[in-house]
């Protein structure tokens, strides 16, 4: 069966230019659920999607694709990165996760978010043209992890570093940052300790994790710091690339523009429909558990699987005009962008609150957005990790 799949590869790098080749999805979907790839398999459609996220006993996460781990078989406990811990421990963790991020959490920040925004745009105003990717959607989820975590003064801009030098999915088990691991490791683990020796944590974030006690114990300072850097490598780069996305939109599109300054409450359904449209990540990974049967393809224990969420998310057997970007979708919040199932992202409100503040900020202050005369925009969605987004903007 496997050797009738259609072929595809997530990861070739052509797609870093040119965005992922969202013609070849649907054929793709159209061939079947499942299809071969280098390492293993690709699902295609939400079903599948939906079917592999919530069946935790059968698909174990494994985050290797990303990490850089060149051969090396075994991640010692302390260097795993949430996805990669095993239940229950898994969800003792998590719980940890939802006290510092939760809805709850995400309220209380909502005036920092603003001020952010607001003093960014302050320290961009002018008639030079600007770019929206670098001065806005970059710094913005780095100061709000860095504010939420906790980090000192200058703590952001190394955010900014490291996400961007992609350092921050690294771990001292990989032979390239051995035997200290990258420099984020190193820095969370003093900024930890000093925090174990305060007489109160500094941060909400900190007293969670100092406090907690999992398996009968409390969490060594290696193991908070890899907590810690996975809400960084979780949270900078995804939350860059949604509002990358939604920003070049508005750029391109001026009466997307228009319809957001005509009827606010427009806005966080914006943010729906650019997660479900541009799913800033694009798939995710799995390793079977056990032998199993998925999309009528049997999988052997030990092969990999991704999930395109992106695919997944145009699937027309799930959504009307898949490929629109459309904002009266009758249930906008139907997406599998922040995956599903055990594995959800937990900073999911944090990430639509960073959405939809920055929107709302960028519309008080600009009253028009222009396009950069001669500038080759990238399509829509591409990966913006590395493109300029410049713009002259009218400032109100
Ligand atoms: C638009 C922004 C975001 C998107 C699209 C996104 C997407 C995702 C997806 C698809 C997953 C599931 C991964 C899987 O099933 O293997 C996930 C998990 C995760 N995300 Fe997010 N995320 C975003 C923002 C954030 C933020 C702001 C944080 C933290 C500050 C965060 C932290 C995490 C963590 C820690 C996990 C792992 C959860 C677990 O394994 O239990 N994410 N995210």
């Amino acid at each position: 069966m496997a050797d009738t799949l259609p072929p595809f590869d997530p990861h070739n790098p052509e797609y870093f230019e040119t965005g992922l080749p969202f013609d070849l999805l649907a054929d793709l979907r159209e061939q079947g659920p499942v299809a071969k790839t280098p390492l293993g398999y690709y699902l295609t459609r939400r079903q599948e999607a939906d079917e592999l996220l919530y069946a935790v006993d059968a698909y174990g996460s494994d985050m290797t694709p990303g990490t850089g781990l060149g051969g090396v078989e075994e991640v010692p406990q302390e260097q795993l990165f949430l996805p990669e811990i095993d239940e229950p421990v898994h969800g003792q963790i998590r719980r940890l996760y939802n006290s510092a991020l939760g809805p709850h959490r995400t309220m209380r920040i909502q005036p920092f978010v603003r001020e952010t925004c607001e003093a960014l745009l302050d320290a961009l105003a002018g008639d030079d043209p600007v770019d929206l990717h670098a001065d806005y959607a970059v710094p913005i989820p780095c100061e709000v992890i860095a504010h939420i975590i906790g980090l000192p003064e200058g703590g952001a801009d190394k955010l900014k570093v490291w996400s961007s030098d992609g350092s921050v999915m690294f771990r001292a088990v990989c032979p390239q940052y051995a035997p200290d691991g990258p420099p984020i490791t190193g820095y969370l683990k003093d900024l930890v300790a000093q925090e174990r020796l305060a007489d109160e944590p500094s941060s909400h974030t900190y007293k969670v994790f100092l406090d907690a006690e999992i398996e009968g114990g409390p969490l060594s300072d290696t193991v908070i710091a890899h907590q810690l850097q996975t809400m960084v490598l979780g949270g900078v780069h995804t939350t860059r690339g949604l509002l990358a996305h939604s920003m070049h939109r508005l750029i391109v599109e001026p009466d997307t523009w228009a319809a957001l300054e005509a009827d606010r409450e427009l806005i966080p359904v914006f943010v729906e429909e650019s997660l479900r449209h541009d799913s800033p990540a694009p798939r995710v990974a799995r390793r079977c558990l056990r032998d199993t049967t998925l999309g009528g393809v049997e999988m052997q224990q030990g092969d990999w699987v991704e999930v395109g969420l992106a695919s997944a998310n145009r699937d027309e057997a799930h959504y009307d005009d898949p490929e629109d970007f459309r904002l009266d979708r009758p249930d906008p919040l139907n997406h599998v962008a922040f995956g599903a199932g055990a594995h959800v992202c937990p900073g999911a409100s944090l990430a639509r609150l960073e959405g939809v503040t920055a929107i709302n900020t960028l519309l008080d202050r600009v009253a028009t957005l222009t396009p950069l005369d001669g500038f080759e925009y990238p399509p829509l969605p591409a990966n913006l990790a590395y493109s300029d987004l410049p713009t002259h903007i009218t400032w109100r």
